[in-house]
C-alpha cells in the first residue's frame, strides 16, 4: 500500500476528476441543437472549476474530449475544438488571476499546430500557480496514454538508458500525461452513463466512482456537493479490511 492510502473512512477528496457527459441529450430534450448543450456544458465546467475552489478540491481533473470523439461527425469535432480554444482564450487570465494551474492531458503529436501552441501557452503562463490545479483531458485516451509512456520506456531500454527489470509502477507512472499528479480519489459520471470510456484507467484504480444522473449542463453546486458527500459515505479499504474487522483480526 502506497502512503497515503490507508482504509477508512473517506475524508473530502483532494483530487477529483469528471467525465462530463450528457451535453448532447440536454439540448435534444430541449429540442435544441447539440451545439447548444456543448455551449451550456461550458457554462457548467466554469461554474464546476469556481465550486471545486470553494468546496477545498485541490486539483479537478475534466474530460473534455476523448481520443474516440474525433468519430463525432465533422462538424460537432470542429465546434467542440473552437469552443476549448475559446474557452483557453478568454478564461486563461480569469484562471491565472484566481490562482489556477492548467495542466492539459492527452496526446499531442497530432494536434494542430494552433491549438498545440494554445496548450503550451496556458501551462506555462499558469506554471506557478499553487491555489487550486485544473487539469483538462483533451485528445485523451487511458490506452494511448499507457501506450505512449510504454513506447518511451522501451525507447530508453533500447538505447541502453534504462534496465527493463527495473521498471516498475512507480517508474509507469512517472511516464504518464499525469506524472506529478495525485491519483483522483473520487470519479464523477454525469448524465446517467455508468462506464469509463478510457479515463484514467490506470490512476483510477482505486477512486471511487459517483454516477450522478444529472445531465452536465445541469451539474450545479448542489449536484458537487452531493457527489462529495455521496465520497465521504463510502469506506474505502484499499484491498485492507474495514477498521472494526482489522482491530479484530489483529486481536485474534
Ligand atoms: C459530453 O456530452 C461532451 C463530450 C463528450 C465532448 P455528449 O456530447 O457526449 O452528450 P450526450 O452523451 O450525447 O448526451
Ligand atoms: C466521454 O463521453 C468523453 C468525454 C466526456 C469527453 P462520451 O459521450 O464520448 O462517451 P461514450 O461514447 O458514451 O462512452
Ligand atoms: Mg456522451
Amino acid at each position: 500500500m502506497s502512503a497515503g492510502q490507508r482504509p477508512g473512512q473517506a475524508a473530502n477528496p483532494g483530487h477529483v476528476a469528471i467525465i462530463m457527459d450528457g451535453n448532447g441529450r440536454w439540448a435534444q430534450m430541449r429540442g435544441l441543437p447539440r451545439q447548444e448543450g456543448h455551449r451550456r456544458g461550458l457554462e457548467a465546467l466554469r461554474a464546476a472549476v469556481r465550486n471545486a475552489g470553494e468546496l477545498g478540491v485541490r486539483i479537478l481533473t475534466l474530460y473534455s474530449f476523448s481520443t474516440e470523439n474525433w468519430r463525432r461527425p465533422a462538424t460537432e469535432v470542429s465546434f467542440l475544438l473552437g469552443l476549448l480554444k475559446r474557452f483557453v482564450e478568454k478564461d486563461l487570465g480569469e484562471l491565472h488571476a484566481a490562482g489556477v494551474r492548467v495542466r492539459i492531458i492527452g496526446g499531442r503529436d497530432d494536434l494542430a499546430p494552433d491549438i498545440r501552441r494554445l496548450i503550451e501557452h496556458a501551462e506555462t503562463v499558469t506554471r506557478d500557480n499553487t491555489r487550486m490545479t485544473l487539469v483538462v483531458a483533451f485528445n485523451y485516451g487511458s490506452r494511448d496514454e499507457i501506450v505512449r509512456a510504454a513506447r518511451q520506456l522501451a525507447t530508453d531500454a533500447a538505447a541502453g538508458r534504462l534496465d527493463a527489470a527495473a521498471i516498475d509502477e512507480a517508474m509507469l507512472a512517472s511516464r504518464l500525461d499525469t506524472a506529478d499528479l495525485p491519483d483522483p480519489e473520487l470519479v464523477i459520471r454525469t448524465s446517467g452513463e455508468t462506464r469509463i470510456s478510457n479515463f484514467l484507467l490506470w490512476q483510477a484504480a482505486y477512486a471511487e466512482f459517483v454516477f450522478t444522473p444529472v445531465l452536465w449542463p445541469d451539474f450545479d453546486r448542489a449536484a458537487f456537493e452531493e457527489a462529495l458527500a455521496e465520497y465521504r459515505r463510502r469506506e474505502r479499504r484499499f484491498g485492507g479490511l474495514s477498521e472494526p474487522a482489522d482491530r479484530a483480526a489483529g486481536a485474534a
